[in-house]
């Protein structure tokens, strides 16, 4: 890839490097472990289409808001606010948006990287034919087993916090984007596999009833604030990954455009994973509820039968391994880029924030409950707030001229549709799903 460094802050010049970056850090463990997951304890259908709103009408303006606040700023995503707020004549307290970011980073990498640390067992699994031959029941239950075992959990959650760190200590944004051009398309196809395979041999309507046919009185003012928290999280959204990302964005590229790009893709991985997971949970009497170890319950069931499962349950779960480390990277690179700003070397912000992210890691792994704590925080609560803080910053802090000039490659009426909906419908949504599952807290 042709990128160059110009000035002093890099760019890619090569427009397939931001969109293949960008995608690399939305699909990850959020679409193909989380969004399932989730999607079963919340009843299915009417929750999936919550979320499919909650993309259209939350994160995609966000997401080009969001993107368009990095390639302004040209810096991490505090320096990039201060720029901003400086440059628009408002307070600097604006730059908050950027420190809660770098928080909210370094707390989900606290957690994603302890499932990672199961996908990469389930790459040793699959590797070692484990459950290969045995009953649906029987690999079901493995999950359980491991699950318990904290030390063999320790053991890969060190080793992908210690992978992350290698690959950001080195600076090569420019080496994942190279390796996820070449990993994401086989993932997609690997997953289309997996969906065939659904398809003859588990319960493909039941599943897709499950999945597309909405019943609201299953809708709770909690599994609306899920479905919104999904859609950031899903997206990389208000946290500054893609602000980072954004500053590294060529000046001629149009944000709209690759934005759509990216969230599309995001979607239809996640809806995928959805359609083959689902099918195969009812085939085997599993419920779809059953929480976090739903994919690791389910695919092993799929492949234990199947024709080269070994082979392929090796090579799928390389694959949301390398997946989840696209998306771990971005996570920490804010912080790290942050700190590099004010004087700390890389190789030390690296160690440090890694070496945070371990501890919280092993925290995660002792108690479920900090695990759920922190995975609540983030993508229910500092994630739709950075966003918003984002939406109201762009669409009633900058000025329409200034915001005009910058997001390029769409007419002024598809503008100001985009500009309408931020300022308006974006921030309003999020208000109001703040304050449904307030009120049901307060009524339960
Ligand atoms: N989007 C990723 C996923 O779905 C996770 C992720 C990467 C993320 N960077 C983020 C989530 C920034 C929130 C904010 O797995």
């Amino acid at each position: 890839m042709s990128d160059s460094q110009t000035s002093s802050h890099p760019i890619w010049t090569n427009r397939w490097t931001y969109i293949l970056a960008t995608t690399g850090a939305a699909v990850g463990l959020g679409n193909i472990w989380k969004f399932p997951y989730i999607a079963g304890e919340n009843g299915g259908g009417a929750f999936v289409l919550m979320y499919l709103l909650c993309i259209l009408l939350l994160g995609l303006p966000i997401l080009i808001a969001e993107v368009m606040l990095g390639r302004k700023g040209r810096a991490n995503p505090v320096h990039a606010m201060l720029a901003q707020a400086k440059n628009a004549g408002v307070s600097k307290g604006w730059s908050f948006i950027g420190i809660m970011g770098v928080a909210a980073g370094i707390m989900i990498l606290m957690y994603y990287s302890v499932v990672a640390g199961w996908s990469l067992e389930y790459v040793f699994q699959s590797a070692t034919s484990n459950y290969m031959g045995k009953t649906p029941t029987d690999v079901a239950a493995g999950f359980g087993v491991f699950a318990e075992d904290t030390t063999r959990q320790l053991i890969w959650h060190s080793l992908f916090i210690s992978v992350t760190a290698f690959i950001v200590g080195l600076g090569v944004t420019r080496g994942i984007g190279n390796a996820v051009n070449i990993l994401m398309p086989i993932l997609f196809l690997l997953l289309l596999m997996l969906l065939w395979y659904a398809y003859q041999n588990g319960e493909f309507m039941r599943g897709l009833t499950f999945m597309f046919s909405a019943d609201f009185s299953k809708l709770t003012g909690q599994s609306l604030l899920t479905a919104m928290g999904h859609a950031f999280f899903t997206l990389s959204l208000g946290m500054g990954t893609i602000m980072v990302y954004g500053s590294y964005m060529p000046e001629n590229q149009s944000i709209p455009g690759a934005s759509v790009t990216v969230a599309f893709l995001d979607t239809l991985i996640a809806l995928i994973a959805g359609m083959a997971i689902f099918p195969l949970v009812f085939a085997s009497g599993l419920a779809p509820g059953s929480g976090p170890g739903l994919l690791f319950e389910t695919l092993p069931i799929a492949f234990s039968d199947m024709w080269g499962g070994a082979f392929f349950g090796t090579g799928f779960f390389i694959l949301v391994s390398i997946a989840a480390l696209s998306s771990s990277i971005s996570l920490i690179e804010p912080g790290i880029a942050w700190l590099e700003k004010l004087g700390i070397t890389r190789i030390a912000a690296t160690v440090g924030l890694a070496l945070l992210c371990w501890l919280g890691g092993v925290a995660s792994i002792f108690s479920s409950e900090v695990f759920d704590t922190l995975d609540f925080i983030t993508a229910n609560i500092m994630l739709p707030l950075g966003g918003l803080l984002i939406a109201i910053f762009v669409g009633w802090r900058l000025g329409y001229t200034r915001v005009r000039k910058e997001v390029t490659g769409v007419n002024n009426g598809l503008f100001n549709v985009w500009f309408v909906v931020l300022r308006f419908i974006t921030p309003i949504g999020v208000i109001v799903v703040f304050y449904e599952s307030i009120k049901g807290l307060f009524a339960a």
